[in-house]
């Protein structure tokens, strides 16, 4: 009898492995699709499961190691091996990817492979130049490239998932991570949101089988850029216009072009924290725009809607985070702790954890996870991939491009090329690391060239170089709060020495690549510490200054645009800055970078961006007070959007509409003839901004809706036709609901969002 239960026992037992095994190869089964493997494993999984591919755990460094003793990491390595981890972040390098995953494919019960995500937003070790760098270049093909040679070295060392590209539209740069984004235009910004996801993840789902393609995230959903007063994290209370006709463009153009994930955002919006919104999570994001993929949280920002007054403890943050449509829980631990009883209880749906997971597990299944787990964890790819000369040259030609000529007086650049001395200043002239901006946690220290590297290549001048003063005082760090040097002057006379005498000046300022980026605010947008002193005493030495400025975010430098001869905005321009930097001032390069942000002429100003309403009272029609300015400065920003020069010049003329009267659904074809008329090759950015002068809601004074970056030899003239649409003549109601209305608009083409050639059709 005893022998007989055995043998059952053991027969019910080897039923249910080999049951279980057959179902494990069904859904191993690459030749079916992939939403049938998807049902079929998760017919398998228990809860736990479930709400293990929820949970994301930042990584833990004792992975190739033997298990480790105490704290969090034992409890996240306790937990992969029971499969309640679904993702990890910022675990790097093939093999810690590779030991993390093992642990997940060969200990737990189903072997689901992890997803990897990681921080890679302007190069994984190779690095181009900071996002809103690359958006001033206009150009989509060369950062669709950057991002292509970021997904290559960031899958080379195991990530499969990048938390980029961030599409948030942000007017005020007070805000630390507008040096993160495209801008300020929301046209703009989704023609770059999609160029970024292309160079990430390929142009369809299919491409990201292939071993050097990553997922995508678009994030922070939504209206992060808005946080009031540039406050990072900061309340965000905007209209219904704004969010459907600013914010959100940018996001449904990454959900357009199939991005794989989005991160929600830290910030409120209209008093519901954007975790907890079911309004951006589930009736615009997966409803209206069907978006399959899943929705990872902001860093522990589950937790933080405790502190935003919107969830009383860690299991109603959880419900509530769940219930709107926040698929993974990134560090806030509070899914894995939460959600089973959760269910158990009733209180969230278990077909909502099904959605979630299902969502989760596609992605993982479009990846090639589940047919080849380590997949990216191929220690010669990295050691190939990483640092390749190949990715070195994409960097620096993104970083040329990227780099924006905002004054040039007298032809002071190019520099000449032999015979010059020239006195180059600033500390960050000879800083290898301020260069690589915030964002490179992969990269290592002191890394970048330099702009004293790069310009003692030009041998045939005689080159001296002082700092004259220090930006920061001490130890730097991404984490720590920067200590800015106010108060040592002593290499001023070192630095005056070597101007006396210089045929030029250039001149290296500005900040810090720790003083952009998250948690970063600024209330000044002058140049930090003694900067702006220095430049005044080398002023008054030797006015032939060239200011090549670098920074993560428009800066306010009222004194030097009116000074200066020369400025070049070079922001932090990444591995390849000196080389970049130098080839432009030595005239190797033609700048064509146009700013994607406008520069304030001081803080008080902002925000200030080039697509605002008007006023009832714009201009000063009566000569008194009464009209919308300011008494102290004029309104105008110093630089605005779309501004930026070139070596030569570029003639605008003949602006014709092949029509003057429409119909809505009619294309609407500008051209316009531009002559670069001046005695360089080079690039311009042909620009059409549109204004709807009377509508059912006040529309802005002017929206870019089209652009072409043209290249014309000296002496050429080329036609060049932007069309219209209905898709750039409507705008959304405050429901959201898509108008086209009949009516006047009035048309403006040329190289800057404050000048141009202007017409107007009708539409009927
Ligand atoms: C940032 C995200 C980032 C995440 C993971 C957060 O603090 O807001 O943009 O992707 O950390 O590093």
């Amino acid at each position: 009898m005893k022998n007989n239960l055995i043998l059952a026992t053991t027969i019910s037992t080897l039923f249910a492995i080999t049951t279980m095994n057959a179902q494990k190869k069904t859904y191993l089964d690459k030749t079916k699709p992939i939403e049938e493997r998807i049902d079929l494993l998760m017919k398998q999984m228990t809860l736990d499961e479930k709400v293990g591919q929820m949970n994301q755990y930042n990584g833990f460094w004792e992975v190739t190691g033997p298990a480790p003793k105490g704290g969090d990491a034992e409890t996240k390595y306790e937990h992969l091996r029971k499969g309640w981890v679904g993702s990890m972040l910022s675990v790097r390098g093939a093999k810690n990817v590779k030991a993390v995953q093992k642990i997940a494919v060969e200990e737990t019960r189903l072997g689901i492979p992890l997803i990897i995500g990681f921080d890679v937003i302007h190069g994984y070790k190779t690095l181009s130049p900071i996002p809103l760098a690359e958006a001033a270049s206009w150009d989509l093909e060369a950062i669709k490239k950057s991002a292509q040679v970021a997904a290559d070295e960031a899958s080379a060392a195991g990530i499969n998932w990048t938390f980029g590209p961030m599409v948030d539209v942000a007017r005020d740069a007070r805000w630390g991570r507008v040096m993160e984004g495209s801008g300020e235009d929301p046209f703009l910004g989704s023609k770059i949101a999609v160029a970024r996801i292309n160079g990430f993840q390929g142009e369809k789902v299919e491409d990201l089988l292939n071993v050097n393609t990553i997922a995508a995230c678009a994030k922070h959903f939504a209206a992060y850029g808005f946080a009031e007063a540039g406050k990072e994290y900061n309340t965000v209370d905007i209209s219904n216009s704004t969010l459907y006709n600013v914010v959100l463009p940018p996001f449904k153009a990454a959900n357009d072009a199939g991005v794989r994930t989005y991160m929600n955002s830290f910030n409120i919006l209209n008093g519901v924290p954007a975790t907890g919104s079911s309004f951006l999570q589930r009736d615009i994001l997966k409803e209206k725009w069907k978006f399959n993929g899943f929705v990872v949280s902001d860093w522990a920002s589950v937790r933080e809607m405790v502190n935003h007054g919107f969830a009383k403890d860690a299991a109603d943050a959880t419900a509530k985070a769940v219930i709107a449509g926040s698929d993974m829980d990134m560090e806030a631990h509070y899914y894995v702790a939460e959600l089973v009883n959760l269910v158990k209880s009733g209180k969230v749906k278990e077909s909502l954890i099904d959605d979630a997971v299902h969502r989760i597990l596609r992605v993982k299944f479009e990846l090639g996870l589940f047919d080849d787990p380590y997949k990216y964890c191929n220690e010669a790819r990295e050691k190939a991939v990483i640092g390749s000369k190949t990715n070195n040259n994409v960097v620096l030609d993104m970083a040329k491009k990227s780099i924006v000529l905002l004054k040039n007086e007298n032809n002071l650049l190019p520099l000449k090329k032999s015979g010059q001395k020239i006195a180059l200043i600033g500390a960050l002239a000879n800083d290898k690391n301020s260069p690589l901006g915030s964002w490179r946690i992969a990269s290592d220290d002191n890394t970048a060239v330099s702009v004293l590297e790069g310009m003692q290549q030009y041998k045939d001048n005689q080159l001296t170089f002082e700092k004259g003063t220090d930006v920061t005082i001490g130890k730097t760090t991404f984490v720590d709060e920067l200590v800015f040097n106010t108060t040592d002057k002593s290499g001023f006379e070192a630095a005056k020495n070597i101007a006396k005498g210089a045929d030029v000046v250039v001149m290296v300022l500005g900040e810090h690549g720790f003083q952009t980026g998250e948690g970063r605010s600024r209330t000044d947008l002058n140049l930090p510490g003694n900067q702006q002193e220095l430049l005044e005493e080398i002023y008054k030495i030797n006015p032939n200054i060239v200011l090549v400025l670098n920074n993560g975010r428009p800066l306010s430098i009222p004194w030097a645009s009116e000074k200066i001869p020369a400025i070049v905005e070079a922001w932090q321009l990444g591995t390849q800055t000196g080389n970049a930097v130098a080839q432009v001032l030595y005239g190797d390069y033609n700048p064509s970078g146009k700013l994607p942000m406008s520069f304030p002429r001081n803080v008080g100003q902002c925000p200030i961006y080039y697509n605002n309403y008007n006023t009832g009272r714009p201009v000063n029609s009566d000569k008194n007070v009464f009209w919308s300015h300011y008494t102290d400065v004029e309104k105008t920003p110093l630089f605005p959007f779309g501004f930026g020069l070139s070596y030569t010049t570029f003639d605008y003329k003949n602006l014709k509409l092949n029509k003057v009267t429409f119909v809505k659904g009619e294309t609407i074809e500008v051209s316009v003839e531009v002559t670069n008329s001046g005695n360089y090759d080079g690039k311009e950015v042909v620009q059409l901004y549109l204004h709807d002068v009377a509508a059912s809601l006040a529309r802005p004074v002017k929206e870019l809706k089209g652009f072409e970056l043209v290249k014309l030899k000296k002496g050429e003239t080329k036609t060049i036709t932007l069309t219209l649409t209905d898709k750039e003549l409507g705008f959304f109601d405050n429901d959201g609901n898509y108008l086209v209305e009949s009516g006047t608009f009035k048309i403006m083409v040329g190289g800057s969002s404050d000048r141009g050639l202007e017409s107007s059709f009708e539409l009927k």
